[in-house]
């Protein structure tokens, strides 16, 4: 009999890592979509992290209550809706205090291995495409294709702006465009799993491509790793 990891193991994954705002989210749906296969948002599960936190009323400097809050996320995906403990946060998580402090908790380890099998789980025929910092490097090692997705922090600090913008947000761009140099930095220099590219990953640098033509690219090396 196979075990669950032999069986796992065999089911495709394109990984797609990067800093925030590279547009790893969006192209990896698109890719996803075109391919018929899952997604797994993993940003998504340490922004509900964070938000458990602060519901909770947990210290976010204490490992061990975040690390507890990660282990126990009462957590539902249903389509584009996410929900946590029964409500509907698909919007709250997206706010940038939930995505600063969800880049605080991701820097200790116990967290980061509390949501480690939560997001293997994902890996379902006929395939995933996962997006996150560390999809390529920790959490599927032994992806087929992996993909490092960046741009510069101009354009994303933008591409965030209009974002939350039409989320109906108020932003302010210079303040947006500190904190995420502040984030890149934390992310990319955290011990553990930092944000860097697996050493078989594949670099696109997107900041000219518009998300069609990433999307291409993406899917240009798929065809390609098959054939
Ligand atoms: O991708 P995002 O902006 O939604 O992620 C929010 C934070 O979560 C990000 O600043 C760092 C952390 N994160 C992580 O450490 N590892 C991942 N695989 C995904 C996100």
């Amino acid at each position: 009999m196979k075990s669950r990891e032999d069986s796992e193991s065999r089911v495709p994954v394109i990984t797609i890592d990067g800093p925030t705002a590279s547009g790893k989210g969006t192209i990896a749906s698109r890719v996803a979509e075109h391919l018929g296969w899952a997604t797994l948002d993993s940003g998504a599960l340490y922004r509900l992290t964070a938000l458990g936190v602060l519901q909770d009323g947990a210290n976010a400097e204490d490992v061990e209550s975040v690390a507890k809050v990660a282990r126990e996320l009462d957590v539902r995906f249903a389509g584009d809706s996410i929900f946590l403990k029964g409500e509907d946060v698909s919007l709250r998580i997206r706010q940038e205090d939930i995505g600063n402090l969800a880049s605080r908790v991701a820097v200790y380890p116990e967290v980061r291995e509390a949501l480690l099998e939560r997001q293997r789980a994902f890996r379902q025929p006929p395939g995933l495409v996962a997006d996150g910092r560390d999809m390529g490097t920790v959490v599927f090692p032994d992806a087929p294709l992996k993909i490092f997705l960046v741009a510069a922090v101009e354009a994303r600090a933008e591409r965030r702006y209009k974002q939350l913008k039409e989320k109906g947000f108020s932003v302010n761009l210079t303040d947006l465009l500190e904190d995420m140099r502040a984030r890149d930095q934390r992310d990319a220099s955290r011990a553990s799993a930092p944000l860097v590219a697996a050493p078989d990953a594949i670099t696109i640098d997107s900041s000219g491509l518009s998300i069609d033509q990433t999307v291409q690219a993406v899917l240009d090396h798929w065809s390609t790793r098959q054939g």
